[in-house]
Parts: structure tokens; sequence; C-alpha cells
């Protein structure tokens, strides 16, 4: 039998809202008797012997008072969150959210209390879902993490999984590190390298591309301001077939449209020039659940944390590479082949 992976949550947002409503979705549909190769929306039906519904949060952090103090299972649906409710029953989960890493408190006071709670919970990994451009926090953190022996997930555009030094102390204590920026289920970035690599492919030659981003979500909200980090972050993710950047705009969030909710707009338009240098346009548009789509990629790099943990892995997880737009190192360093391997190591019986 295996034993469900144990997760602590920094951040009690959209994402940990699709993320945990996902779980049940699926619990039930295991209990219904549907085989796990047949859920709709799974890539992966098991990482490293656990199914997508063997995933217990066993801690949720967060700093907003109306969040701290609740039980989880309330938490989620706590406004600004607005991910929709699926309509499935959540069993309460004795989880009770507790104060995260405040910035006004002294930082190493708060990374031992947080190592302890991490210790005391008993959890195996810390995904880290906080608003983008808290450097600070996602490095407080991952310090706690490190220091409780937990291993980390960074969902956010910082640098956590690339900064070298951290990802040699995180080898040194034997602790898996997966980061950064978790790639969305069926994002902008990946509907947008496929053209542009589409383009190069047929040797149309790029004149001119962008990508805009619209949502309602909390997440929109915050990129207007703290967009840098997440902009350079999805131009490192349109890096993976050799598109030439200098011609390509991407803006993280064009407006935060309140009446979108959790939903995201992406308009894509590509210009080039094919034979005796005649026009093409491409115009597209791509309108996802957006926490759904973080959901789905949170779901398998739990499980690649919490199973390389168990299989004594260290560091960066090749597993990992195609999940994140900003692996450590960049995307060429990951072969298909790496990352299979990869994940054929994190199975049971691998061991
Ligand atoms: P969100 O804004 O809904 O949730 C963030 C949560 O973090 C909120 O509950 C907030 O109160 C809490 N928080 C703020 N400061 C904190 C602190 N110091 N300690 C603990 N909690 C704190 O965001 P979300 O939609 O859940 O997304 C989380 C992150 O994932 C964002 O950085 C986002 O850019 C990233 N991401 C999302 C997607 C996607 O949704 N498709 C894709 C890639 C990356
Ligand atoms: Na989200």
């Amino acid at each position: 039998m295996t034993h469900s992976a144990k997760v602590a949550v920094a951040g009690v947002g959209n994402n940990i809202s699709a993320l945990t409503q996902g779980i049940r979705y699926y619990a039930n549909l295991a209990a219904q008797g549907v085989p796990a190769e047949e859920f709709p929306g799974i890539k992966r039906p098991e990482i490293g012997g656990l199914s997508v519904y063997d995933v217990e949060i066993v801690a949720a952090y967060d700093i907003d008072a109306e969040k701290v103090g609740s039980e989880l299972n309330e938490a989620v649906f706590q406004a600004p969150n607005n991910y929709p409710r699926l309509g499935v029953e959540m069993a309460p989960t004795g989880v009770v959210v507790e104060t995260g890493i405040s910035p006004d408190a002294t930082v190493d006071d708060e990374i031992r209390r947080l190592a302890r709670s991490l210790r005391d919970s008993g959890a195996e990994v810390l995904l880290y879902s906080l608003p983008t451009g808290l450097q600070w926090a996602a490095t407080a953190y991952a310090e706690a993490a490190l220091t409780a022996g937990v291993a980390f997930v960074n969902c956010t555009p910082e640098i956590v999984g690339r900064d070298e030094q951290l990802h040699a102390r995180y080898v040194s204590a034997g602790v898996p590190l997966v980061g950064d920026d978790l790639a969305s289920h069926i994002g902008t970035s990946v509907v947008h390298r496929s053209l542009l690599a589409l383009f190069a492919e047929r040797g149309i030659t790029l004149a001119s591309s962008y990508q805009l981003n619209l949502g309602g979500n909390e997440d929109f909200r915050n990129l207007r301001e703290q967009g840098a980090s997440k902009r350079q972050s999805k131009l490192n993710a349109l890096a993976q077939d050799g598109v030439p950047l200098d011609r390509v705009d991407v803006i993280p969030s064009a407006g935060y449209v309140p009446h979108l909710m959790d939903h995201k707009v992406a308009y894509l338009n590509i210009e080039g020039v094919g034979w005796a240098n005649t026009p093409v346009e491409v115009d597209l548009k791509l309108r996802v659940q957006d926490s759904s789509n973080a959901a789905g990629v949170i779901i398998d790099l739990i499980r690649i944390a919490a199973a390389a943990l168990r299989a004594e892995e260290k560091g960066f997880v090749a597993a990992a590479a195609k999940l994140l737009k900003s692996p450590p190192k960049g995307h060429p360093s990951y072969s298909a082949h790496d990352v299979e391997a990869s994940f054929a190591a994190l199975s049971p019986s691998a061991s």
C-alpha cells in the first residue's frame, strides 16, 4: 500500500483551492471504480507509485487575517479567492491555516518557527504558492524547508531552484528542490512556443510576435505591478526551440478584468514572412480556467518531490524540467531521455 504524499502549502490562494477540490474530485472517481487511466485531464496516473488522490495536505500557511485560523477547506473559499466551487463534498481536513512568514517579522526567528511547524506536521513537501514578486519570502520558506529536511516546490518565478548556493545546500542536506515557476498545463507559453517552433520548422522568417494575458484573479491584479520576474520566466519558457526572443514580447498581465474571475484570456500574434518576403500572420485567443491550469501541474510536481525524497534523491529532479518555466541551467540541459529516466528512477520498484 502506498502512503499518501504529505504536503504543506504556503499561500492558500486559488491554486490551493483548485488543488484541494481537484484531489477530492479524483478520489471520488476512484471510489466509484473509475480506472485512473480514464481520469480526465491527467497525463500521469501514477508518479513514484502515487496516484493523483494520494496527496494529503498536512499544514497550511497564509498571512491573510480571514484565512489564518480557519479550517483549510473553508479558507480556500475565502475572498479574494475566486476559483469556482466544483461541487465536491469537502470533509474537514483537521488542518487549520497557521500564520506564515510575515514581512514584518524577524526572518531568522520565523524560519525556525516554520521549520518546527513543518517537522511537527510530518510534511514531506512544502509547496510555495505565494503571490509573484516576493523574493524574500521565497528564500525564507525555502530556508525553513531546508532546515526541516522537507522537499521544496516553487510555483513562482522567484529564484530558488536556480540559486546555485541554495541548491548546493539542498544537495548536501540530501533534500529535493523543485523549481522554478510552474509551466501551466495548457498555458500561453506552451501554445506560443509550439507555434513559434512551427514557424521556424517550416522556414517562415519571424518578423514579430507578442502575447497579452488578461485575467480577473489576484494573480493578475498582482502581476500588473510585479510582472518583471514573470515576464523573464515566460521568456525562459519560450527559449526551448531556438526561437529569436529579440522579436517576441510578453505582457504577463495586460489587464485585471474582475468579471473574468479565475479565467485567463490570452491573445497571441505572430507575424512572419515566407516565399519572396510575402507575409504570414496568426492571431489566436486562448481561454482557460487559470488555477486548474496550475493544479494540473502542481499535482505532478508534488508527487515528483515526495517520491524523490523517498528515493533519497537530492537537489533538482530532472523529471520536473518540462513542468517548469525556469528549471536550473535552462531547458536545453534536459533531454526527453533524461526526463523519462528520472521518472523511472522515482518508481518504488526502481530501488
Ligand atoms: P493567489 O494570489 O490566489 O494566492 C496567494 C496566497 O498567498 C494568498 O492567499 C495570500 O494571502 C498568500 N500570501 C501572501 N503573502 C504570504 C506570506 N508571506 N506567507 C503566506 N502566504 C502569503 O495566487 P495563486 O493563483 O494561488 O497563484 C500562486 C502563485 O502561483 C503566483 O505567484 C502565480 O503567479 C503562480 N503561478 C500560477 C499559475 C496559474 O495559476 N496558472 C501558473 C504559474 C505560476
Ligand atoms: Na492561480
